[in-house]
This record gives structure tokens, sequence and C-alpha cells, in this order.
């Protein structure tokens, strides 16, 4: 029973770390990255468009020529895992980068707009 107890426990703490993110309060969120991005068409502002950005590799928007060294080197591909870590802190997941941006310090806020992004793909 205690066995049982532990794996039920080990299972509620695991999913915990994955938060369900909200697709609509990412649209909202969003708008923080607007001046720079665009995600719903192939056109570039300061940053790169972020059109199926779910699992595309880093700096491969082709019509984008100011990607730092950093990025075209970071060998980075967008999964969950690794757009959570640069948008929690760009400069400190990816040294280097240009992206002037500070972070989104929430891991719910996080969540919600990568699930924005999924329910664009
Ligand atoms: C002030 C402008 C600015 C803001 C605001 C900004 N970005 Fe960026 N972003 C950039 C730039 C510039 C790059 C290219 C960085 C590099 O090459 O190092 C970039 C790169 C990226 C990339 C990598 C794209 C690729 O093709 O590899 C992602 C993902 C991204 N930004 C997401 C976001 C999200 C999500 C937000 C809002 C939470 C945001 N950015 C806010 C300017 C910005």
């Amino acid at each position: 029973m205690r066995v049982l107890f532990a794996i039920l426990l080990i299972a509620t703490i695991g999913s915990n770390q994955t938060l369900a993110g909200d697709a609509a309060k990412g649209e909202k969120i969003f708008k923080k990255c607007k001046a720079c991005h665009v995600v719903n068409e192939e056109k570039n502002k300061t940053g790169p468009h972020l059109v199926n950005i779910i699992d595309r590799p880093a700096a491969s928007v082709e019509s984008y020529r100011k990607y730092s060294k950093a990025m075209k080197n970071s060998g980075f591909v967008w999964d969950e895992a690794t757009l959570d870590g640069y948008l929690a802190a760009p400069k400190k997941y990816l040294k280097g980068t240009k992206m002037a941006f500070a972070g989104l310090r929430k891991e719910k806020d996080r969540a919600d707009i990568i699930a924005y992004f999924k329910s664009l793909q």
C-alpha cells in the first residue's frame, strides 16, 4: 500500500512539471512579442516570423538575415522545453542572443504562449 502511495505521489509531482497551457491566454501574452514578431504570416520584423515555430530548428528562416552567431550555432530545435527555457530568460539561456527581451518570468505565461503556438499548427 505504501509503495502504491509513493508511486502515485511521484506521478502527481511529475505531471505538475508540465503545466497545461491556455491558448487563449497565450494569444494575449503574445502581445509582448508583437513589436518584433509575427506568428500568422511569414513576415519578419525586428525578429524572425514565428510561423510553425513548434519543432522548427533555430535560425532556419532564410528570409531573416539578422540572426546572431549564437542563434545560428545553437543547434536548438524549438520544442516545448527549449522554448520554455529561452523565453524564461533569453540572454541566460543563449549567451549572445540578439533578442532584446527580458523574459517571461511566470511558468504559466510560458505554458500559455506555447499552447497558443501549438494551437496554430
Ligand atoms: C525587442 C524585440 C523582440 C521581442 C519583444 C521578442 N523577440 Fe523573439 N527574437 C527577437 C530577435 C532579434 C530574435 C533573433 C535572435 C538571435 O538571432 O539571437 C528573436 C528570436 C526569437 C526566437 C527564435 C526564432 C528562430 O527562428 O530561431 C523565438 C522562438 C522568439 N524570438 C520568440 C519570442 C517570443 C515568444 C517573444 C515574446 C514573449 C519574443 N520573442 C519577444 C526579437 C524580439
